[in-house]
């Protein structure tokens, strides 16, 4: 089936369902549902393990951003020494500490080196903004290996907010938005010495949401941000249901233990 045969895009609203086991209670084995039966069942079919260091990094990268999923994506705006823009999504991507605010890109020097890495690098100042489904086209568009001197967003169709405290503007079109400064680069290197990779932490120095999608706790409401994810290959998540469920208690789980053992 070619990519055209495919349903059009869901377009339908963010909805919250049960969990997929809600009656599920300490102790009680996987097998207890007709699903969990089935997903005990695969697991005799055993497993096939890769060691990294001895595998070629391409079959490890694919099948590590395949199998390490879904990944929030950092769509990262970033100046040159020159002034040149830049704006490209990373996936390895993640908020590191909440005090302070730190965030973390990684970015691969291969198969070339990146502008993003360089000029974070050099200017200090970038923002990370959050995709959502009404333009993730444009967001796309921007992971073109274009020339250092162009710029993506002459292209991408988007729209430039002058920040606040970086020199490079954020996304208008991203309801939730962040401005960073480098706190540190981590080089990471292969077993050669070779630098292959750009941990980038970052300090989050403002954060910008949209009012149209905070609730009324001050909150993000996921039905309202219609965040995009990265599965493998090329393949992107919407996220499109959710379920709740409450955190465990140590207290809750001991009164629950002591009634069974009565
Ligand atoms: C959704 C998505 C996620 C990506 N994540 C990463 C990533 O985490 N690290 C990376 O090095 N490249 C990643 N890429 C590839 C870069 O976006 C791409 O190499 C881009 O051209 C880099 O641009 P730059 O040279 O302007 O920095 C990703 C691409 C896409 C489409």
């Amino acid at each position: 089936m070619s990519e055209s045969d495919l349903p059009a895009f869901d377009t339908s609203d963010f909805k919250y369902t049960q969990p997929p086991n809600p009656s599920w209670t300490y102790g009680e084995a996987l097998a207890t549902t007709e699903q969990g039966q089935q997903w005990a069942q695969e697991a005799e079919e055993g497993w096939k393990t890769f060691n990294p260091a001895e595998e070629d990094p391409r079959v490890i990268y694919k099948l590590c951003i395949s199998g390490i999923v879904p990944r929030p994506i950092a769509f990262v705006s970033t100046l040159a020494e020159d002034g040149s823009e830049n704006l490209a999504p990373f996936s390895w991507f993640n908020q590191v500490s909440t005090n302070p605010c730190v965030i973390s890109v990684s970015v691969t020097n291969s198969p070339r080196h990146k502008d993003t890495a360089a000029n974070i690098k050099a200017t200090k100042g970038f923002t990370v903004n959050i995709i959502s489904d009404p333009w993730i086209a444009q967001a796309n568009s921007c992971s073109m290996d274009a020339p250092s001197d162009i710029s993506e967003w002459t292209f991408s169709g988007l729209t430039q907010e002058p920040s606040i405290s970086v020199k490079p503007a954020r996304v208008k079109e991203s309801a939730f938005s962040l401005e960073c400064e480098l706190l540190q680069n981590v080089e990471i290197k292969d077993a050669g010495g070779k630098v292959t990779t750009n941990l980038i932490l970052g300090t989050v120095k403002y954060i910008h949401a949209r009012n149209a999608v905070l609730n009324d706790k001050g909150v993000v409401d996921p039905a309202k941000l219609k965040a995009v994810g990265r599965l493998g290959d090329i393949s992107y998540v919407s996220v499109k249901d959710g379920f709740r469920i409450p955190r465990p208690a140590w207290a809750e789980y001991i009164e629950e233990n002591s009634k069974s053992s009565l």
